[in-house]
């Protein structure tokens, strides 16, 4: 939503306006409590700025419902140039076509198809034993007992080493990657602010002509990596084209890689300050997958996305003009007190966390959620048993980003004992 709309809809008191002030502003306890506001008044809030989806049920309906769609989310660029709020298309842009967030059937099942057969779980399977391999690799290199920032030490280095593994980047070039898949994550942030907007897209600018020299070196000589594959299936006719290619190679970088820091960041918070629930996962390791699911749940990394009516259509029973900006609470779905008994406790055993809907749903479904799960796991699994407590230290910094929630900063003592 344009800031000027948003704060003006704060002002007025617009519960639509005062979710998204307090996204980027408000403590977490004020964030949930807002949510079960909203929720409470219904399934669709109808508001001056479109609507809010902020129930399990309504949410799921939302994002698999035809009438309502991702593309249409983003304002056209006339609309975009008079608020200031955007520069030239970019290809690499993850909300902008030719993106799989952005594009909507027939397109996007054609699209989706090739892609999928290239994140399959077996390619995620194939990953798990160098992911483990990187997650030791770090952990060996946190000193016991001495203050540090686990963010840049550890949540940070686990994604991006694996995303390099997917596009094939090679280790002298992994670095680079790194500082463009920091500089490019907030792109999914809809309303930065303009000179934050302007650093993202020329972060993307310069992934973009990387990324021209990196797939004509794959062309040549392609590699056991998937965006090999996915050029490589090119040339056999029945691939992407190349600015499909070139797109989810950017999707890639910019969904899978600031929204699994987040989930890493998420998770060590959580688990650091609660003696009990590590106990636990002590005691039964096997709960880890469990815990992943949990923290998605409780403290989603991506908070809401944002969708369009495109005719009037009904949702969980209510009924919601066409032209309608709807914003999808998935973190209101995931402390839905009709799906989670005692919401607002974050508890590793619970039997259904992973109803959760912090990766989406429908058509649009993270491509990334088995990975993101495997890198969870591994990630916050190694750490804790090499050190059992890990000690905040003052200072934990969320990231000043609307959609994407988690720590910038994290210092703390990671123990043996
Ligand atoms: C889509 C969350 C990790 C790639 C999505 C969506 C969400 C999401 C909520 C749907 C957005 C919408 O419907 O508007 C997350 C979270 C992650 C994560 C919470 C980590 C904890 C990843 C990773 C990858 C990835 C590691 C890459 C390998 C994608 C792609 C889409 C997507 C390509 C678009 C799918 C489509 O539109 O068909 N993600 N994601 N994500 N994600 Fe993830």
């Amino acid at each position: 939503l344009p800031r000027t709309a948003v704060a003006l809809g704060a002002r007025r008191g617009d519960l639509q306006g005062r979710l998204v002030a307090q996204m980027s502003n408000g403590t977490s306890a004020e964030l949930f409590t807002l949510l079960d506001e909203i929720r409470g008044k219904g399934p669709v809030f109808l508001s001056k700025l479109g609507a809010v989806v902020a129930s399990h049920e309504a949410v799921r309906e939302t994002l698999a419902n035809p009438d309502v769609e991702a593309g249409r989310f983003v304002p056209p660029d006339s609309v975009l140039a008079r608020i200031g709020a955007w520069s030239e298309i970019d290809v690499l842009h993850p909300v902008r076509p030719p993106s799989l967030l952005a594009v909507e059937p027939p397109q996007h099942t054609r699209y989706r198809k090739l892609v999928t057969k290239v994140f399959s779980a077996r390619a995620v399977a194939q990953l798990k034993d160098r992911t483990q391999q990187i997650a030791d690799e770090l952990v060996a290199a946190i000193p016991a007992g001495e203050p540090g920032d686990l963010i840049a030490s550890y949540c940070a280095l686990l994604p991006v080493t694996v995303i390099c593994e997917i596009l094939g980047v090679p280790p002298g070039e992994r670095h680079r990657v790194l500082e463009l898949g920091e500089a490019a994550a907030p792109s999914l942030d809809l309303g930065l602010p303009w000179r934050e907007f302007r650093r993202v897209e020329s972060a993307l600018a310069t992934f973009d002509r990387w990324l021209t020299g990196h797939l004509d070196r794959l062309r040549a000589q392609p590699g056991d990596d998937l965006l090999s594959q996915l050029v490589t299936a090119q040339e056999d006719g029945a691939g992407l084209t190349d600015q499909e290619v070139k797109s989810t190679a950017g999707l890639v970088l910019a969904a899978g890689f600031e929204t699994t820091v987040n989930l890493l960041g998420n998770g060590i918070a959580l688990l650091a300050a609660d003696p009990a629930q590590r106990a636990l996962l002590r005691e039964r390791p096997d709960l880890w997958d469990n815990a992943v699911n949990e923290i998605l749940r409780y403290d989603p990394p991506v908070l809401l996305t944002g969708r369009m009516t495109v005719r009037r259509t009904t949702i969980a029973g209510a009924g919601v003009p066409a032209g309608r900006l709807v914003s999808v609470a998935l973190a209101g779905a995931n402390r839905d007190p009709d799906v989670f008994p005692r919401p607002h406790v974050f508890d590793v055993t619970r039997d259904n966390a992973r109803d959760h809907l912090s990766f989406g749903a429908g058509r649009h479904y993270c491509l990334g959620a088995s990975l993101a799960r495997m890198e969870g796991a591994i990630g916050l699994r190694t750490l804790f048993e090499r050190f059992p407590a890990v000690e905040l230290r003052p200072g934990a910094r969320r990231r000043p980003t609307r959609i994407l929630r988690g720590y910038g900063t994290l210092p703390a003592v990671a123990r043996t004992r």
